[in-house]
């Protein structure tokens, strides 16, 4: 695999606008403001760092050459973060990520979710409102299908009742937006639903850095090869599908990214179709568990020790992406396949540990 950085078509390198990315020490965040600075953008990061490092940022450092400053400031705190606006009025955009995501703990803590995500993008949606921004990109996930009656999922097919506090805050969230920008002439949107963001940049300097024991197939997949987890579990295979594992539909999170600043570049060109446009982010293919692994231990030469668990409650039976419109509408071009997203995760994973090994012994 080639690394080719998503330098859009023109391949002219001119300065752009200034960009806000919220959350942009988090995984997506971080290989977002790589990719926003590859093709020229302006990067400015608020993050308050409670589920993110800060040596993220120094990561894209090394593979930008650019230095981004970040806001610790928490969206909650309304006056600290519109003092972030007020510091830079050049900001022509937003793109926001900062929000918890972790399905099982929202069912624990929904309280905390919806405080944390909804207050978040109410105060940041005030900013944007206050100082005329035109261009408001949120992350949001495939989620708020629920469990499909028919896949692959459209735009249009039907969200049903959310699995979990976080699915329904992403729900509310997008419907805050829609709200918003019928109602803001000044400000257009675009939501983004991905599907299952994996891998990690293929320099190895930034990648997904979980906090605590990881709930997500992947990092569980790379812990357990690298010995930080003893064994893992597939969560049921008893489900109706090709062989009785849960599908997916697994992404690489620098094709997330650059669809992220093709987001831009498109309400930057008033392209949109309506106020508040969305888009699925997957590759259109299915793959279930027991393939996902196979496909690991193929591109890594590791066995993984591996065991058939119960269900996990929440989890979607089968899902994945009818992409047709990212693809025509945003130019979005995908360039990694499921090997490039094991493989890099793969490569992150053993670099993280030789780095923790590393601090061990010093
Ligand atoms: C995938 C499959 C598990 C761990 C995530 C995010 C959500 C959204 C979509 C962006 C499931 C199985 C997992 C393990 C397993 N992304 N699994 N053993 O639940 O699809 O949702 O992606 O917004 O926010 O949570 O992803 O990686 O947790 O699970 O068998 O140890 O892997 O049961 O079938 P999920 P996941």
């Amino acid at each position: 695999m080639r690394f080719v950085p998503h330098v859009l078509s023109c391949g002219i390198k001119f300065c752009m606008a200034k960009i806000l990315v919220t959350g942009g020490c988090g995984y997506i965040g971080s290989h977002t403001i790589v990719d926003l600075i590859e093709n020229g953008y302006e990067v400015i990061s608020i993050d308050d760092n409670s589920r993110s490092f800060p040596n993220s940022l120094n990561g894209v450092e090394k593979i930008t050459g650019k230095k981004v400053k970040n806001y610790k400031v928490d969206l909650k705190n309304y006056d600290e973060t519109r003092a972030v606006f007020q510091e830079n009025p050049d900001i022509s955009g937003v793109i926001h990520f900062a929000a918890l995501k972790a399905v099982g703990e929202s069912v624990q803590v929904p309280i905390q979710y919806y405080e944390n995500n909804i207050f978040g993008l109410i105060n940041l949606l005030k900013c944007v409102q206050e100082f005329g921004l035109p261009d408001f990109v949120f992350s949001s996930s495939c989620t708020v299908y629920g469990n499909p009656d028919t896949i692959p999922v459209t735009e249009t097919s039907p969200t049903k009742k959310a699995e979990s506090p976080y699915g329904a805050t992403k729900q509310m969230g997008e419907q805050i937006i829609q709200d918003f920008t019928n109602a803001n002439s000044n400000s257009a949107a675009i939501l983004l639903r991905y599907f299952n963001p994996v891998g990690a940049h293929p320099s190895t300097l930034i990648g997904e850095q979980p906090i605590g024991k990881p709930q997500n197939l992947v990092p569980v997949i790379t812990q357990t090869a690298i010995g930080k987890l003893p064994k893992m579990f597939v969560h049921g295979t008893d489900y109706p599908t090709r062989d009785g594992s849960c599908v997916r539909d697994y992404i690489h999170v620098c094709d997330i990214a650059h669809a992220h600043t093709l987001a831009i570049r498109y309400l930057e060109a008033k392209k949109n179709k309506t106020r508040c446009d969305i888009f699925n982010l997957g590759t259109g293919d299915g793959v279930t568990v027991l393939e996902a692994i196979d496909t690991f231990e193929k591109v890594s030469g590791v066995k993984l020790n591996y065991e058939t668990g119960p269900r996990r409650a929440g989890d979607v039976v089968a899902i994945y992406a009818n992409n047709n419109l990212a693809v025509s509408e945003l130019g979005w071009d995908i360039r990694y396949n499921l090997e490039d997203m094991m493989r890099t995760a793969w490569q992150w994973e053993q670099k993280i540990h030789a780095e923790e090994e590393k601090a061990k012994n010093n």
